[in-house]
């Protein structure tokens, strides 16, 4: 597989993983190939030469394994056997090598921290205090008066204990009770989940999307998380609680290393990228490991919950940039299936600001993850009872609507059933309005599609762009500037204003306003407002 071996210029090439571009493919959403409503794996290989086209450099596909779907996927029953919805064993087969064929990776999700309660390990477990999988979950006596072993919240609402009636002990889970977490300080455990990862890399995945990565080894007294205090971020605050005992526990570095050591025992070695979603950026640089023995990318989630403005995001950038260990490697996304859409959240469906946050993203240091429709500028789809599928809307509408407003289908025309599904079938979830739509985008080279694309082929043509180091450049309020590398600048006005930039000059390759492409300026240059491009500098 030569072609997938980049080469970023002079000097050592970089792995793949950081001079690329990823791309979140959320499957049950993508495309129906067979009019069940549902995305499906054939879904995603008949769109491979959309991906090509669009330039991403690997898909990570959300979980396409057997499960009941209390959580969506997120709730696996059979680690190595794909959903049947989803397609076959052998469609998955011929969806890795179609990417591959095109030089796109393929990364699946991978969720080690919790099971389905169908899972056929916790049936067992569940069955008897004797079983022989009892100690692979986690359970405890009730209290003396018979309430939950400790104080621990689902990070779902509610307790993290459910009474087991049978056998008179809790389980726990950090999420539904639906899906019991898993014990990961039992030796077993980790072989099976050992097999697991050489499974699927023995099939041909490239890597590993981890989630909740950061969950899976609880405090082994099970002592009582303290509350949260004034100082605590604001999610904290209103969770009530600080997760230190059920969550970023110091003995799960060892388990980091060893899913590592798997991963680079490969050739060429496969991805290991987290889901660690914690509040600063000195937590976010252990997941790398002290040595960089640990994952090889871990997402920001505080640059997903900043504001689109020029300080804040500035702020996250810079935390990372000097608080990462040396030669960490940071990921960044505007979206994902969980959060809502960065053309609605960041840019108030404001299209000139989801244009300036593209550039943004697109020309930071480290790897960008778009999640499918950003590139279209997709926006969030209200979901309303009784369309609702998330079980956190169900359970919390209509205080919380739950995450389905991003996870409704690609609209990749805006015929009926947009050419997600066939025109007389009800998708799973609504479709929204197809005014921003593949087919049109891509024929339109003003589209944010023609944009996306364009900086994506920038960021490859250049070391400068993928792998060049970040510098800022002094700018006034409400602009973020940065160099990257020798010779290129991005510079973006996070304002309505006009404004002038001093010590630059040079030539605008890529930016917001096409017109403006390879137009050359000398110092102070200037910006309209929400105006954001990629500059050759003198
Ligand atoms: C994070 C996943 O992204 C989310 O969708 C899921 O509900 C939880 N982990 C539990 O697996």
């Amino acid at each position: 597989m030569d072609h997938l071996v980049d080469a970023t210029g002079a000097g050592a090439p970089a792995p793949w993983w950081k001079s690329g571009v990823l791309y979140q493919i959320y499957p049950l959403s993508f495309a129906d190939s067979n009019a069940d409503g549902f995305g499906d794996l054939q879904g995603i290989a008949q769109h491979m030469e959309y991906l090509q086209w669009l330039g991403v450099d690997a898909i990570w596909l959300s979980p396409i394994t057997v499960s009941p779907n209390a959580d969506w996927g997120y709730d696996v029953a059979d680690y190595c056997a794909i959903q049947p919805e989803m397609g076959t064993s052998a469609a998955f087969d011929e969806l890795v090598a179609a990417a591959h064929e095109r030089g796109i990776r393929v990364l699946i999700d991978f969720v080690p921290n919790h099971t389905s309660e169908e899972h056929p390990w916790f049936v067992d477990a569940r069955s008897s205090r004797s079983a022989r999988h009892r100690d692979w979950y986690l359970w405890a006596d009730p209290a003396p008066d018979g309430s939950a072993p400790n104080n621990w919240l689902s990070s779902f609402g509610g307790p993290a204990w459910t009474l087991d009636e049978t056998t008179g002990q809790y389980y726990m889970h950090n999420h539904l009770r639906e899906q019991p977490d898993l014990n990961w300080w039992n030796d077993e455990v980790r072989d099976a989940f050992d097999d697991i990862i050489r499974f699927w890399f023995d099939r041909g995945v490239d890597g590993f999307r981890i989630d909740v990565c950061n969950i899976i080894i609880k405090d082994a007294e099970l002592r009582d998380n303290p509350p949260a205090t004034p100082d605590d971020p604001p999610d904290v605050q209103m969770f009530g609680q600080r997760s230190v005992y059920n969550a970023n526990r110091p003995e799960l570095h060892d388990v980091l290393k060893r899913w590592r050591r798997i991963a680079d025992s490969y050739d060429p070695p496969r991805l290991l990228l987290g889901e660690t979603p914690v509040d600063d950026a000195a937590t976010l640089g252990a997941f790398y490991g002290a040595d960089l023995d640990e994952l090889h990318l871990a997402f920001n989630f505080p640059f997903i919950n900043a504001p689109l403005d020029a300080a804040a995001m500035r702020k996250v950038v810079e935390h990372v940039e000097t608080l990462l260990p040396d030669g960490a490697w940071p990921a960044w996304t505007g979206s994902n299936h969980d959060m809502f859409r960065f053309a609605t959240r960041w840019a108030g469906d404001d299209p000139a600001r989801a244009r300036a946050a593209l550039v943004m993203l697109l020309g930071l240091r480290g790897t960008p993850v778009l999640y499918q429709g950003d590139e279209i500028g997709l926006r969030d789809v209200a979901v309303e009872p009784p369309d609702l599928r998330d079980p956190l809307g169900v359970k919390y509408w209509p205080a919380y609507a739950g995450r389905d407003a991003a996870r409704t289908p690609m609209p990749w025309n805006h015929a009926s059933g947009a050419g997600f599904t066939e025109p007389e079938v009800a998708p799973w979830l609504p479709i929204g309005d197809t005014e921003r739509n593949v087919a049109d985008q891509r024929s339109d080279p003003a589209s944010m599609l023609a944009l996306a694309r364009d900086l994506i082929a920038l960021r490859k043509q250049s070391p400068d762009l993928n792998v060049g180091a970040y510098a800022p450049i002094p700018a006034p309020d409400g602009v973020w500037a940065w160099r990257r590398g020798d010779r290129h600048a991005v510079v973006v006005n996070f304002s309505d204003t006009e404004i002038t930039l001093d010590r630059i000059s040079g030539r605008i390759l890529v930016g917001t306003d096409r017109a403006r492409d390879g137009e050359r300026f000398e110092s102070p240059m200037h910006l309209r407002g929400w105006e954001g491009c990629v500059v050759r500098t003198d």
